[in-house]
């Protein structure tokens, strides 16, 4: 089914799913339990999934829709699906019936799935933002947290939609500074790449956390800085998946690009830009030349 089809236009509430964007991401250390920890500096892109809302008297049910929507299979849609558990979380939260409404959530599955820039976490989160606002469930920031933990690493920074330093495993947010005006390229060359499997493939040494300056004097600053950070998964997701290399090489390359780096556990790969025109003008170059890949271009959130 189609989102016209569905007429979300009339829905009443939607909220906005942004991509989380992984700046640096060193791996520090390893926990018992044998995840990883982590620091990273995250910001969220203009571009992300979208989900709509309107509640109804029917069972509370998703359609999943959109250039990546069909990449889902059917029983994504189903109860494992994030959002559904997100929105049962938050009715656990309630205890009572009194917030609770049924009725229906479509999800536009806008970013490509299972590629390093949030996805599903960031729809968990859009989730419990949006049912928490549209059951007026008025739950506390730091519920809603606790409740992110629950469902996902990523939900928490996800949660909050904002430029943050994220540690632990995703557990520990601090307020990070704001970039200067910018541009943000992003490309996913079309290949999944496993999580687990970029992780095992690590190398045994474990990153510093970075020593994160208080504010940017200008974008200059923010590119210097970066320079002397890194992903610590790009070098195992490029043996896993070579055309990560290839994106990042063709990234570097264009014109007016300040640095580029793989985001999270990859595929997809950033690049920094001066302005959003100037992203978008490199996105549409490269769009022309790799129409396999997905590609976008703007400003961040
Ligand atoms: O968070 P997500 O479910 O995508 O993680 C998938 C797998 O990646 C985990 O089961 C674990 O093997 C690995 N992982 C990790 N440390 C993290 C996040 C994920 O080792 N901080």
């Amino acid at each position: 089914m189609t989102v016209a089809a569905l007429d979300v236009s009339s829905f009443a509430f939607t909220e906005a799913a942004p991509a989380k964007v992984n700046l640096y991401l060193h791996v520090t250390g390893r926990r018992a339990d044998g995840y990883h920890l982590l620091d990273s500096f995250v910001v969220f892109a203009g571009a992300g999934d979208v989900l709509h809302y309107q509640p109804g008297p029917e069972p509370l049910h998703l359609h999943i829709v959109g250039r990546f929507g069909r990449l889902l299979d059917a029983s994504a849609a189903g109860a494992d699906n994030l959002v559904l558990k997100a929105a049962r979380a938050l009715q656990g939260l309630c205890g009572t019936q009194a917030h609770v409404q049924g009725g229906t959530l479509v999800l536009d599955k806008k970013l490509p799935v299972a590629s390093g820039i949030g996805g599903g976490s960031a729809d968990a989160a859009a989730t419990l933002r949006l049912l928490d606002r549209a059951w007026n469930v008025q739950a506390s920031r730091e519920d809603l947290l606790k409740l992110a933990e629950t469902l996902g690493a990523d939900v928490p920074v996800c949660l909050l939609s904002q430029t943050t330093r994220m540690e632990g495993i995703g557990e520990n947010l601090t307020p990070a500074p704001h970039l200067p005006e910018c541009g943000m390229v992003l490309v996913n060359c079309g290949q999944a790449v496993s999580t687990p499997e970029v992780f095992r493939r690590r190398d045994g040494a474990f990153a510093p956390r970075a020593a994160m300056p208080e504010h940017w004097d200008n974008l200059a600053d923010v590119v210097a800085f970066l320079a002397q950070q890194g992903n610590s998964l790009e070098a195992p997701a490029c043996a896993v998946c070579p055309p990560v290399g290839h994106v990042l090489a063709d990234l570097s390359g264009q014109d007016g690009c300040l640095m580029a780096r793989m985001s999270g556990s990859g595929a997809t790969c950033f690049a920094l830009f001066a302005t959003p025109q100037a992203a978008r003008q490199a996105a549409d170059r490269l769009e022309d030349a790799h129409p396999a890949w997905w590609v976008w271009g703007g400003g961040l959130v």
